[in-house]
């Protein structure tokens, strides 16, 4: 048995828009994601989160689960725009929700941990202007300083921001997610703009409360040359730049890596929006960092690509529904080179997991695939612990099926099977496995 330390804080996450569905219940406005769903080609089958898992209104149903498979803390996150629908109008009404959920999982012994952005913007900021804008930095502030006045005496565990990289680059670069906007330099000033925030709210969040713990959850891939020939070992350094030190180094370090710099300067024109002290604010010392790990970036160098001149190789080994590849040892890399590169700070894998095509069969899902891909995981980090690495928490993606948004509901995550059309929830095999492991604290060798 590799038993893992005692409080070690098990749990699963999911996202508002992902889930939640009550999109117009007790006065939630319009946010991006609404109206990206809306507009042709941007969502499989034209798919939305209007009804989602219907988590609004069965979120009872879902704690008792939660509860059932003794997850010790759950993530979620919360809905800007049901607190904020319109300029200048606060909506109680929308931040009594999660006053429920919090109540609710405290009554089950269930550690809430809020994330206060996971992408679903108000549309009328967008209509500002977005992220792009900085006065959204100022919104932002205001938003999380009525959570924090609100539910900060319940809630313990704060994340700014989830996946910043997917929030500028993937809606503002490659145009894919809302608000499918297609310019670099925009998705630059986006990401810069949302660091912002991040160090915006962690220095207010100090005047709340000095027991309570505020991080920030970003995506990463520990990355690898496809060969050691030095052109793709120079590609492998680039892609590390763009994925994971562009994030990584001016949260912990103060600084944009200068070869970002060089680079996009280079490519997209001079960058014109960082403020003066603007790195001090984004490095203001956080108590954790949350990491979502799914796979590995093994790259050449490439002259065809016209952003980094990088290529992935392709993988030939297994792979998810998501056709990503699986690599539980590169999760131990990763966390080990936090390690080294950052910090020593508390670490929580915030996000791991994998969908597959499950397929319900006399109202059971044997999703051996799932189980395999947790195992493995859960013991690189557990390696990672043994030599001493400060990991606190893992929350498996996801505990419910749900929205994978471009995807719609096309890619199962969930722990846990949602038939979308009767809303009836399945425990999968690897939910009842993870139960066990739960109440083990210990993957079983
Ligand atoms: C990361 C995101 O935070 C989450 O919203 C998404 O569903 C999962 N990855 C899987 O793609």
């Amino acid at each position: 048995m590799l038993k893992f330390p005692k409080n070690f804080l098990w749990g699963a996450a999911t996202a508002s828009y992902q889930i939640e569905g009550g999109f117009n219940e007790d006065g939630r406005g319009e946010s991006i994601w609404d109206r990206f769903c809306q507009m042709p080609g941007h969502v499989f089958a034209g798919h939305d989160g209007k009804v989602a898992c219907d988590h609004f209104h069965r979120y009872e149903e879902d704690i008792k689960i939660m509860s059932e498979l003794g997850l010790k803390s759950y993530r979620f996150s919360i809905a800007w725009s049901r607190l904020f629908p319109k300029e200048g109008h606060y909506n109680e009404k929308g931040l009594a929700f999660y006053r429920r959920l919090v109540t609710l999982l405290h009554s089950y012994d269930i550690e809430p941990v809020a994330t206060i952005y996971h992408w679903d913007l108000p549309q009328w900021i967008q209509d500002r202007g977005g992220w792009a804008n900085r006065e959204t930095v100022d919104h932002f502030v205001e938003y999380a300083e009525t959570l924090f006045r609100e539910l900060g005496q319940d809630v313990n565990k704060w994340i700014t921001h989830n996946e910043p990289w997917c929030a500028a680059f993937l809606g503002h670069g490659l145009g894919i997610h809302a608000p499918g906007h297609r310019d670099w330099h925009e998705a630059l000033r986006v990401g810069h703009h949302l660091l912002l925030s991040h160090g915006r709210v962690v220095q207010a969040y100090r005047n709340y409360s000095q027991e309570g713990q505020i991080g920030i959850t970003l995506n990463l891939a520990p990355t690898y040359p496809g060969t050691d020939k030095p052109e793709d070992v120079a590609a492998a350094h680039r892609s590390d730049g763009f994925i994971n030190r562009i994030f990584l180094d001016p949260v912990f370090k103060g600084i944009y890596p200068q070869d970002m710099i060089d680079l996009f300067t280079k490519r997209f024109g001079t960058i014109d929006f960082i403020q003066d002290h603007d790195l001090q604010v984004i490095s203001q010392p956080i108590d954790f960092l949350g990491i979502n790990y799914y796979q590995p970036n093994v790259v050449i160098h490439s002259e065809d690509d016209q952003l980094f001149n990088v290529e992935q190789v392709p993988d030939e080994g297994k792979k998810t529904a998501m056709d990503w590849s699986i690599h539980p040892e590169a999760l131990y890399d990763l966390l080990k080179r936090i390690q080294k590169d950052y910090s020593n700070i508390p670490l929580y894998v915030t996000e791991n997991g994998a969908a597959f095509d499950d397929q319900v069969v006399n109202g059971e899902i044997h999703d051996e695939d799932r189980i395999e891909f947790l195992d493995g995981h859960f013991r690189a980090a557990h390696q990672f612990i043994q030599e001493g690495g400060n990991l606190q928490g893992y929350f498996v993606w996801s505990f419910l099926d749900n929205f994978e948004w471009a995807f719609g509901y096309s890619k199962r995550f969930g722990i846990v099977y949602v038939d979308y059309e009767s809303q009836e929830r399945l425990l999968k095999d690897s939910a009842k496995w993870y139960k066990e492991v739960i109440h083990q604290n210990a993957v079983l060798s």
